[in-house]
Order: structure tokens, then C-alpha cells, then sequence
């Protein structure tokens, strides 16, 4: 496996593959690696010749107050997991390598789906995540880049901007890998105690009862939210973000189940702020 910190030598490296007639699979991740982040490099690997996993904190992804100084790293073990994975490349750059400078620089914004969910509330953050996703696609040409539900407005902002932007690339989402309790894996829980791990099962618990009580016939989207909403609160000292049935696709708010839907919620629990979401079966 290749570990690569330079911007060139990464463009280069992924282009001669290219040439020779390689897929190539990207994996953008800020490290940190767990089982969730390896099930995108299990599908990467599976469907692609070669692999690339990038590892970056992005600080144009946080805001001031946000955990950027406090985000767990793991490099060491990150590089041996990605090793055993039978990853290719690591491309872990330097912050000065991604952002030299310190003028204000080219972003990109992707408008609409950006502004609700978690847009609404972390304002800049999605600018930050397409800016560099279009950097990384930009330093490893790749083929086809993979990104997980569980961060689900991401990946349809990215989706987004692969289409108004036609990127050459395409955009794969793969499925939440959660803990055997059904916590969704994060690189966040670990800020988690011991009572907080146990009390955000909430999050899943309450979304997984929505689906049930959808499949059985409950089609009252507010009275969803709500039950949902109590349910989290019944739980522990948490403060909710956002519950919401939205449309799958544009993720604007659902008024009926009339098409294809997603479950979204962000709460905080003590300094986590934890998100999960689940897809919605319509009875049509
Ligand atoms: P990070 O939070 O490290 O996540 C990297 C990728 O792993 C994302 O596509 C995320 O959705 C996926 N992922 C995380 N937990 C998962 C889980 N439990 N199941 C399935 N997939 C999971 O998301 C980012 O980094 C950054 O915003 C990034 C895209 C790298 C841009 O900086």
C-alpha cells in the first residue's frame, strides 16, 4: 500500500492506473476508520481494480465551536486497517497542501437541498464538504467515488453536484453499518459515555418503531415526527436538532407519502451531536 501526502505525486499516480485501463474506486473519509468507513472500501474493492482511501480532517467543514480540534485520530491503526483491507492508496495531505494560503479561496456551493436538515443548522458546513470533495476528485481522478447513508443529506448534496457540475465520476452510496444494538457506527460515538452510548440507542430505536408503525399503516407525518420526537426525549438530558419525514431525493419536507421518503434526525447528546435517518417502503 502506497501512503501518499503530495498532492502530484497522488494525481499521477491514480492518472497511470487510469491509463492502463484500471477502475479506480475513491473512498473520502476524515479517518478515524471503523467498520462503517471499511464496508465503503469492502464495496470499493469489490467493484474497482484499485482503491483509494483518502484521510483529511477538513477544517472547512466545521464551524467555530465545532469538535475540528477534538476529532479523534487514529492514523496508525487507520493505515494498518486500510492495509488489510487491500487498499492501494492512502492519500493523507497536510492541511497547507489542501488550503495554501490564507486568502479567501474558490468554494463550491450546491443551493437547495444544502439549506435544510443539517445545512440549517451547521451553516457553511456543506460548502466545505463539496469544496473539497471537488478538490479530492480533482487530485484522484477516480472512477467511482463511495459515500454512506449514514450521512445521507451528504451524499445526495455530492449526487447533486456531480450532476449540476457533470463530474466525471460516479457517485455509489452504500448502506449505515450500525453497532449489533443498532447504534449507527461513527467516528463520533467515541466522545460518548458510557449512559450517553446507552441512551443513543434512542436515536435508532425510535426510527426503527416509525417504519413499523409506516409498514402497519400510519400515514400521519406529523404525528411520526412526534412520536419520534417523545420517544428521544423520554430517553435522557437531549437536546433535538431536527426530526423529519422528507422526500428522498430533493429532501424537502414530506407532506404525505406519495413517493419514495427518508426518516432524517440530528439530536445532541451532551457534546455529540449524533444524526441517523432510514428509508421509507411507501405503500402505494
Ligand atoms: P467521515 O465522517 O469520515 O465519513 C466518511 C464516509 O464514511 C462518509 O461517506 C460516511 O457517510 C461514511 N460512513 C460513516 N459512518 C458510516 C456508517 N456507520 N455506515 C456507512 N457509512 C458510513 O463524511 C465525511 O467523513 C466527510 O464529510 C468527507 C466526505 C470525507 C469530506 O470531508
Amino acid at each position: 500500500m502506497e501512503l501518499i501526502h503530495e498532492i502530484d505525486p497522488c494525481r499521477l499516480a491514480i492518472t497511470n492506473l487510469r491509463r492502463k485501463g484500471k477502475r479506480v474506486g475513491l473512498v473520502p473519509t476524515m479517518g478515524a476508520l471503523h467498520t462503517g468507513h471499511l464496508s465503503l472500501v469492502r464495496t470499493a474493492r469489490d467493484m474497482c481494480d484499485a482503491v483509494a482511501v483518502s484521510i483529511f480532517v477538513n477544517p472547512t467543514q466545521f464551524s467555530p465551536g465545532e469538535d475540528y480540534d477534538a476529532y479523534p485520530k487514529t492514523m496508525e491503526s487507520d493505515l494498518e486497517a486500510c492495509r488489510l483491507e487491500g487498499v492501494d492508496f492512502v492519500f493523507s495531505p497536510s492541511v497547507i497542501a489542501m488550503y495554501p494560503g490564507d486568502a479567501d479561496q474558490t468554494s463550491v456551493h450546491v443551493a437547495g437541498i444544502t439549506e435544510g436538515l443539517c445545512g440549517a443548522s451547521r451553516p457553511g458546513h456543506f460548502d466545505g464538504v463539496t469544496t473539497v470533495v471537488n478538490k479530492l476528485f480533482n487530485i484522484i481522478p477516480a472512477d467511482v467515488a463511495y459515500f454512506g447513508e449514514k450521512d445521507y443529506q451528504q451524499l445526495m448534496v455530492i449526487k447533486r453536484m456531480v450532476d449540476d457540475l457533470n463530474l466525471p465520476i460516479e457517485i455509489v452510496g452504500c448502506p449505515i453499518v450500525r453497532e449489533q444494538d443498532g447504534l449507527a457506527m461513527s467516528s463520533r460515538n467515541a466522545y460518548l459515555s458510557g449512559q450517553q452510548r446507552e441512551q443513543a440507542l434512542c436515536l435508532s430505536r425510535s426510527l426503527m418503531a416509525a417504519t413499523e408503525e409506516i409498514a402497519s399503516g400510519v400515514v400521519d407525518i406529523d404525528g411520526l415526527c412526534d412520536g419520534i420526537r417523545e420517544a428521544i426525549l423520554g430517553a435522557g438530558p437531549v437536546e433535538i436538532d431536527y426530526v423529519e419525514i422528507v422526500d428522498a431525493f430533493t429532501l424537502t419536507p414530506l407532506r404525505e407519502f406519495d413517493r419514495p421518503a427518508r426518516i432524517c434526525l440530528a439530536v445532541r447528546i451532551g457534546r455529540c451531536r449524533l444524526i441517523d435517518n432510514v428509508g421509507v417502503d411507501v405503500p402505494l
